[in-house]
């Protein structure tokens, strides 16, 4: 067939069948939350989702500028849809989230063939923005004309407008939820604020998220209501900074652990995790809430980024790796059985090997559950570009890497070790990435997490337990699982 005939059979068969979205998501909690949302109101507004991209008539990127590999990464993705674009010319080709509003019109200068670029505070008007553009490129399309109108909508610039104004301009997106748009049913997350107001000089999430802004209690504590109405039994309290809600009205401020102990008394909510969190500002009430309500997942996920005073100075985090370990003994002297997790960035500007060592020496004395370890990538528009030169050479930073890694991988196998032989409560998950075809024995290999976010992986004759709770046996572990059995095939 032609190249023209395969266009005009496409375009037929578009208006004759129902059209179709593939979305892909890169970047943290914030983007996958996301991505379930514009889910929910493309399939609200008539579209329907699929998993196969090519088939798609709408293709969105749900992108992240944390670090350039991420972005570079998705710009190849875009290079190679040409091909899809000139097979399906009625169909629409997106960017959504921080990238959209990180490099605006740059997107379109990069890759031409994009149609629309929009912002983490514009979601609420992707639906009817993609429906306008579906409608406006078949009409063009039948009439023969090539060129069809591009959309831009983001947010204000952080650094060009009053906070009240930009703040306005990253609108909240939290509609109606919908289980199917979930990668399953029994866990979801729910948005406790928006963007970021503490400026680390080699962060981009303050400029492509907006201002710091807390949800309202009630509206927050409604959707959990909902969500476990819809049979959520997990629910995930995110933001950048979650410890530092605030909402106040009438006189009254809600805090992180007040939302915690609201949300306990929700009947049928079985657990309740929350992340990330700043290391400044884990007052006491929070770590008691933590202790004290057993809904509340044992687990506190609190990026330390360096273990060097004057690295974090650079970075301006705003406290000392000496803050930081007495945050960690107070942590581990108020709540038992507690996990820390943490995120570290190794060859910031001028870091030197002494600079280094010092985080080698804050990951040994804290002993993390585990650690996310990132190289530093310059991100254009923060604060580190023009204050210093990023002179860390690429070879030391993979060496630092590698080095922490290793030692961190270390201290995590140690941690796991001690299970053996106790007796864990997990949330069944589902069936692992590895063995997701039945065994030979007849067998599936299921995994779930502990209230202290640790991975086991089990054998079940089926899956009927994935969304429920369990107790299991472990009998092995290796640093990032944890090996069991039901307590029945443990003697
Ligand atoms: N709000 C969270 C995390 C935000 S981004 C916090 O404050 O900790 C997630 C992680 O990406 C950060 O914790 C940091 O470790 C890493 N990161 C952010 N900017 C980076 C950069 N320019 N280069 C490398 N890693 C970066
Ligand atoms: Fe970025 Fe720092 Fe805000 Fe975290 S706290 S999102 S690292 S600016
Ligand atoms: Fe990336 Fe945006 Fe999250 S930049 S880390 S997806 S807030």
């Amino acid at each position: 067939m032609t190249d023209e005939a395969e266009r005009e059979l496409s375009n037929t068969l578009c208006v004759l069948q129902m059209q179709k979205f593939y979305i892909e998501t890169v970047g943290c909690q914030m983007n996958v939350l996301d991505s379930e949302l514009v889910h929910s109101g493309l399939v609200q507004s008539g579209l329907v989702p699929t998993t196969d991209r090519y088939n798609a008539d709408v293709i969105l990127f749900n992108t992240c500028s944390v670090r350039q590999h991420a972005e570079d990464k998705i710009y190849s993705a875009l290079g190679r849809l040409k091909h899809w674009t000139m097979l399906k010319p009625y169909g629409v080709l997106g960017v959504i989230g921080c990238m959209a509003q990180k490099d605006q019109k740059t997107i379109f200068q990069r890759a031409p063939h994009v149609d629309l670029v929009l912002g983490p505070g514009q979601l609420e008007l992707l639906p009817e923005t993609v429906h306008q553009l579906l409608d406006e490129k078949l009409q063009r399309n039948y009439a023969g004309q090539q060129e069809s109108g591009k959309k831009l909508l983001v947010s204000l610039k952080r650094q060009e407008h009053r906070h009240t104004e930009v703040a306005e301009s990253f609108r909240l997106f939290d509609p109606v939820r919908n289980p199917e748009a979930r990668l399953n049913r029994f866990q979801a997350m729910v948005r406790i604020m928006f963007g970021c107001d503490k400026f680390c000089t080699y962060c981009i999430v303050p400029s492509v998220r907006g201002p710091e802004q807390s949800r309202p209690p009630q509206e927050i504590l409604e959707e959990i209501r909902a969500l476990v109405g819809q049979g959520v039994v997990e629910i995930t309290l995110i933001g950048q900074t979650v410890n530092s809600y605030r909402y106040s009205t009438g006189g009254k401020t809600t805090r992180l652990a007040d939302l915690l102990y609201q949300a306990s008394d929700i009947d049928g909510l079985r657990r309740l995790c929350f992340v990330t969190n700043y290391p400044r500002g884990m007052d006491n009430d929070l770590l008691q809430a933590v202790r004290d309500l057993p809904k509340v997942a044992k687990h506190l996920h609190i990026p330390a980024q360096s273990g060097s005073d004057t690295v974090l100075q650079r970075m301006k985090r705003n406290y000392t790796a000496t803050d930081y370990r007495e945050l960690v003994d107070r942590i581990y002297s108020t709540i038992p059985n507690v996990s820390i997790t943490c995120d570290l960035i190794v060859g910031f500007c001028g870091e030197t090997d002494e600079e280094f060592q010092q985080t080698v020496e804050l990951v040994q004395y804290c002993r993390f559950k585990n650690s996310f370890i990132f190289k530093y990538s310059e991100r254009p528009g923060t604060k580190s570009v023009k204050l210093y030169p990023d002179d860390v050479p690429e070879s030391v930073k993979k060496i630092r890497n590698n080095v922490l890694l290793e030692i961190q991988d270390k201290i995590a196998l140690e941690q796991n070790k001690r299970f053996i032989g106790t007796t864990v409560e997990i949330l069944v998950e589902g069936i692992t990435k590895q063995f997701n075809k039945q065994f030979e024995t007849g067998n599936v290999q299921l995994s779930g997490r502990t209230s202290c976010d640790r991975i086991v992986v089990f054998d079940m004759p089926d899956n009927r337990s994935i969304g429920q709770f369990l107790k299991l046996n472990i009998y092995d572990a290796a640093p990032f699982t944890l090996f069991a059995r039901l307590p029945e095939y443990s003697k």
